[in-house]
């Protein structure tokens, strides 16, 4: 239904607060339960590389999942720490304290890319457009309070779950299922330089490097050492030549 709370008046004749309580509480129960879709958020199965990272995975992007495109309606992701997603009560409204990045985990569950339903159409039947959604891939907004809907690095291994949440001004219409647990690689498994670079690619790198850098001197030995035996052999031949020329006169010479 659509019986949600309008704005209270601040003050004027009327009811009192007193008053006012019982039927605002009566309003609230009211307000439209939400609607679960049946659809669980997974991660992408597309042959990408870092489908999973230590702080960032990589979702299918919910297309033609929420029947009502009316623009107006916000589709958010919820990141909840897999073990509290119980916690998390879908009448919170996003980019509110309760749901910010910035206290996560501590607040158990994190609102994050919200956009209109209309960037998430049905797909035509031929589109090989990349229907994906990064998460965690902003790094600058990670420490901004001004930005509780940060989309930024997942602070640990995980498990988290996520769901989608479509709110119509702020007010639940719609929820999708949980996805199941997604676990994040550790971050000792992928030694991770202050450069952005791991440590193995370094090492590897370095061996690379010095490799090339003996095959270039060997080759540097080879071409001296075979110019040096052209050089005699040249020198040999012309010699030789040079007698076998004189033989071979004489006798001409003489005939
Ligand atoms: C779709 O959403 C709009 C506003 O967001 C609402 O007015 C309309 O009733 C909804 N339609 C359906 C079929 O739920
Ligand atoms: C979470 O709470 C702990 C203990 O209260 C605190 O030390 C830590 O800084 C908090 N973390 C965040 C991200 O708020
Ligand atoms: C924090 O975010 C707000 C709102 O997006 C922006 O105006 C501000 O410049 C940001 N602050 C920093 C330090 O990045």
């Amino acid at each position: 239904g659509d019986a949600a709370p309008g704005p209270l008046p601040a003050h004027g004749p009327g009811p009192g607060p007193g008053a006012m309580l019982p039927l605002l509480l009566l309003l609230l129960r009211m307000a439209p339960s939400d609607a679960h879709v049946g659809y669980m958020p997974e991660l992408t199965q597309r042959p990408l590389a870092a489908r999973v990272t230590t702080s960032t995975f990589v979702l299918e992007q919910p297309r033609c999942i929420f029947t009502n495109t009316s623009s107006d309606l916000m589709i958010w992701l919820v990141v909840a720490l897999d073990e509290a997603t119980g916690q998390f009560d879908p009448r919170t409204q996003p980019e509110t304290p309760p749901l910010a990045f910035q206290t996560f985990p501590n607040n158990t569950a994190y609102a994050t890319l919200g956009t209109s339903v209309a960037n998430y159409p049905c797909p035509a039947p031929t589109s090989r457009d990349i229907t994906v959604l990064r998460v965690g891939s902003e790094t600058a907004c990670r420490l901004n309070a001004s930005r509780p809907s940060c989309n930024g690095p997942l602070p640990g291994p995980g498990p988290y779950r996520v769901k989608f949440v479509a709110w119509k001004s702020s007010q639940l219409e719609a929820e999708t299922e949980w996805s199941e647990p997604i676990t994040l690689l550790r971050a000792h498994m992928v030694p991770v330089t202050p450069s952005g670079r791991s440590a193995g690619m370094i090492v590897l790198t370095s061996i690379l490097s010095i490799l090339f850098a003996v095959l270039l001197a060997c080759l540097v030995a080879l071409l001296v050492t075979c110019s040096s035996v052209f050089s005699t052999k040249a020198d040999a031949v012309s010699v030789r030549r040079y007698n076998t020329h004189h033989v071979y006169d004489q006798p001409a010479a003489r005939l």
